[in-house]
């Protein structure tokens, strides 16, 4: 028999309030196989953040913009190629194609460990290992995961210290044996001794956004933006907390969370799924027009929700997040003045355009552009580029900073135990067919109306404006396992609980014959909210349709808006076109024919039995 091998050196370099072993002995193992210079455990501190940010500033990453016009704040510029998430470069490594589904890429997951072995192989060369323990959710909430992130990229860490609660105290709630996800992530740019940085490493030719749903481990390489990077937040608390919370019974959803407070004191909280940049963030912050002041809306979250069945036969939802990532461009006084708010001062701008006196600018955040800018790119920028279609700010650009900055904030946005959800809506970019609102008869119809979900892609996707692309519960790009189970997932949940929210379809983007929006948007969609909380309430009433209930003209609130909608207009938001629904209804073929086997019947069911409503 051979002699036991010598346990390998502890290479973790875990300080003492670290008492995992199986946590030690990962760091040691990614250690050995990344060869980073050194290993540093993020402990989450101020202290920790402003050394981090000085040391960012010191390599080229970041500009400390101006301590007047925005303290505490910095702008990173990231490398051209490395601009958004990647969804052709994400991959779900089930051991089964067929649990992954159609909608998602998939690569065996054997072999795709040998690539993961032979890309992390001394990738971190030359630079620091972070090691960032950190929580989606109030630390020890029973809705809340922990996850352990290894990163080689400073900017990572800073980043995850605003989007999570990351550090000492996640560690120390770890204890000697609860369960962490592992998540490793390299920019994928190693440096030679002696070679030089540069601002924004990364791998120009090769990038890998991996989940293992089996083993619950996520794995990233190349790029070091946003939810490629930031590994807490589409790869953990969506990809990978759509497999848990299906086999544990509850949802994991890429959702606003809001509240809506009654003159009467009464609150209603309602969670609604967009697609990416479809206005998530602007709903979640709204600020009722002045007619309909008596009313508040509070925040729980603006891009996840975690909703798990309470005692009282009732939804509750979390944000697993303590950060907004959120898009810099559109944000405005008049489309988001909390938003503007919030961010003043202790924020990440990535992307975003400078002003010559160190404050930051977008397209859109004000009508006129200033005189002089430094575009995203760092280069010279004036508003005659802007007239030749060049963005100062790149179409993505976003913004890093803490949720309790944000004045819309609820005070019971970090409850352990959620808030109950009344309603949930769905809604993207569709310039035709689909009206203001309705409401689905049933849960089942609730189920159909979200799984069919689509959204017209913008330039920035295919260059080609309004093709609509399915985009199930804004889901397609975030559900970790086979779009059809998730499909029966949500079936199953609706008889969950005994009081099941209400589902809601909205369109906020509807065009007229000019191509101009109907609907003003924004602060008004609270009248659209109202309808839907006062109709959670049993207070109001609505007209039968053949796709569901919709609030006839009168039943929506119209005192003080501005630019005044007629009943022609109103008649044209809500129109039900049975031409142009025949083709809707064919072209959700094309998501469901794909899913085969797997499609839930109750939903092919739906489809025949809306051809028959429209057609009467
Ligand atoms: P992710 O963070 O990518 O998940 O997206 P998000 O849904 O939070 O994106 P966000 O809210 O930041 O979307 C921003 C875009 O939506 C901007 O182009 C806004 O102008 C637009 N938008 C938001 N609300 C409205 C609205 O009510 N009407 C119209 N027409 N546009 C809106
Ligand atoms: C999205 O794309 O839906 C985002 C931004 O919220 S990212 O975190 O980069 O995925
Ligand atoms: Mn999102």
């Amino acid at each position: 028999m051979n002699a036991p091998a010598a346990a390998p050196a502890d290479q973790s370099n875990a300080p003492a309030w670290v008492r995992h072993r199986r946590l030690r002995q990962w760091v040691s193992e990614v250690a050995r196989l990344a060869k980073p210079d050194r290993v540093v455990w993020c402990d989450g501190s101020q202290s920790e953040y402003d050394r981090l940010c000085a040391e960012l500033v010191a390599a080229g990453t970041f500009v400390r913009l101006s301590e007047k016009r925005r303290p505490n704040s910095y702008l990173a510029r990231s490398h051209p190629t490395d601009v958004a998430r990647m969804e052709d470069r994400t991959f779900i490594c089930s051991a089964k194609k067929e649990d992954a589904g159609p909608t998602n890429n998939w690569i065996d997951p054997l072999q795709m460990r040998q690539t993961l072995n032979r890309l992390f192989d001394g990738c971190m060369r030359g630079r620091t290992m972070y090691v960032m323990p950190f929580s989606m959710g109030p630390i020890g909430s029973h809705i809340a995961q922990v996850g352990v992130e290894i990163s080689d990229s400073a900017y990572v860490a800073v980043n995850m210290r605003l989007m999570t609660r990351m550090g000492r105290a996640v560690a120390e709630w770890l204890a000697e044996e609860r369960d962490f996800v592992p998540c490793v992530h390299s920019v994928g740019a190693p440096l030679a001794p002696g070679q030089k940085d540069v601002p924004w490493p990364c791998n120009e030719k090769e990038k890998w956004i991996v989940h293992f749903p089996e083993t619950r481990e996520i794995w990233s390489y190349g790029s070091g933006y946003g939810g490629n990077a930031l590994l807490g937040k589409k790869c953990l608390a969506l990809r990978i907390a759509s497999v848990m919370a299906r086999d544990e019974g509850w949802l994991a959803e890429h959702m606003l969370i809001l509240g809506m407070q009654a003159p009467s004191g009464e609150k209603t909280y309602i969670a609604a799924a967009f697609p990416s940049a479809c206005g998530k963030t602007n709903l979640a912050m709204l600020i009722p027009p002045a007619a309909l002041s008596s009313w508040k809306v509070t925040t729980i979250g603006e891009d996840i929700a975690w909703i798990k069945p309470g005692k009282d036969g009732r939804l509750h939802a979390i944000n697993p997040e303590s950060g907004l990532f959120g898009v810099a461009p559109g944000t405005s006084e008049q489309t988001n003045p909390n938003a503007m708010k919030m961010l003043e001062s202790n924020v990440i701008f990535t992307n975003v355009a400078m002003t010559p006196d160190g404050d930051v600018w977008w397209e859109g955040m004000t009508e006129q552009p200033p005189a002089r800018l430094i575009d995203w790119q760092g280069k010279e920028w004036t508003p005659q580029d802007g007239e030749n279609g060049r963005l100062a700010a790149h179409a993505n650009s976003r913004f890093t900073v803490a949720a309790s900055q944000c004045p819309s904030m609820d005070p019971s946005w970090e409850d352990p135990v959620g808030v109950p959800i009344s309603a949930f809506l769905f809604g993207g970019r569709r310039s035709s067919t689909i009206p203001l609102v309705v409401e689905a008869p049933t849960w089942e119809d609730g189920v159909y109306m979200a799984a069919t979900l689509g959204s017209e892609t913008t330039a920035a996707i295919t260059g080609k404006l309004g093709v609509v692309r399915r985009d199930p519960m804004a889901m397609l790009a975030f559900c970790g396992y086979n779009m059809g189970d998730y499909f029966n997932h949500w079936l199953k949940m609706g008889h969950s609980v005994a009081q099941p929210p209400r589902i809601y379809r909205v369109n906020w983007f509807r065009r007229d014959a000019n191509g101009k929006f109907i609907w003003p948007g924004f602060g008004e969609n609270m009248r659209v909210l109202l309808w839907i909380a006062q109709r959670c309430l049993g207070r109001a009433s609505g007209m039968e349709t053949p796709l569901g209930i919709m609030p006839r003209f009168e039943d929506l609130l119209w005192t003080g808006l501005e630019k005044k909608i007629s009943p022609a207009q109103y008649a044209e938001l809500a129109r039900v076109d049975s031409a142009a629904w025949k083709e809707e209804l064919a072209s959700h073929d094309e998501l469901f024919g794909k899913l085969g086997e797997r499609l839930p019947e109750a939903l092919e069911a739906r489809r025949g039995r809306m051809h028959e409503k429209l057609a009467a």
